[in-house]
């Protein structure tokens, strides 16, 4: 299948400046929420659904062309037109990798997990099911608010 949004794409700057924060849970604007709910919903069922920016955009558009094969795991299919939205937040809200940068599948190689991260020193593999150590409110896509010792 073609995801035909895609380009090596720019983020869109001005979409990026109405993104408002109120209280810890960040708005999206209005074109995306349709795609950001359609993303909480078909990948945050197994694991919390993890936040576009922690990996690159090429790494989302592989996960989402290969559903059945899904870290040993198969995601139920989801509708073209659910797909595109869900595509569309995310591409939006994730990064295009460097020229022959490898594509990485675990967010210990992203180097935009890295950068959001830049002074953690993690005690243990960071997988989907560590982030709620540091971030309490990651079952509820809120990666801002920090536990005390942070
Ligand atoms: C059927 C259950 C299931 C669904 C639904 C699911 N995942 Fe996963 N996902 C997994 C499993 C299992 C792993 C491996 C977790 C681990 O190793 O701790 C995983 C791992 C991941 C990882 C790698 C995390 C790491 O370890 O660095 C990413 C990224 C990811 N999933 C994205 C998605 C996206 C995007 C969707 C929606 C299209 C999705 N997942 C839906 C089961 C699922
Ligand atoms: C060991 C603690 C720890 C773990 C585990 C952790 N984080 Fe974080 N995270 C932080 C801290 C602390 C910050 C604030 C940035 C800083 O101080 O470096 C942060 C910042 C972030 C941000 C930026 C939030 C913003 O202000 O926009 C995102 C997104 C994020 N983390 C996602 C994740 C995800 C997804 C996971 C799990 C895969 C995870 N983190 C695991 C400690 C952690």
């Amino acid at each position: 299948m073609e995801l035909a949004l895609w380009s090596n794409g720019k983020p869109d700057l001005r979409a990026q400046a109405q993104v408002a924060v109120k209280g810890t849970v960040d708005i999206v604007p209005e074109g995306y929420r349709l795609g950001q709910q359609l993303y909480l919903e078909n990948c945050g069922s197994c694991h919390i659904p993890l936040p576009p920016e922690v990996m690159p955009t090429a790494t989302w558009r592989e996960l989402l062309l290969d559903l059945n094969e899904h870290y040993g795991k198969r995601v139920d299919p989801i509708l073209r037109p659910s797909l595109l939205a869900m595509w569309g937040y995310i591409r939006q809200f994730s990064r295009p990798l460097k020229e022959k940068e490898a594509t990485p599948y675990r967010l210990t190689q992203s180097r935009y997990f890295k950068a959001l991260h830049p002074q953690v020193e993690f005690p243990e593999t960071v997988r989907p099911a560590t982030c709620v150590s540091c971030h309490p409110g990651a079952a509820q896509y809120d990666y801002r608010s920090l536990t005390p010792e942070w």
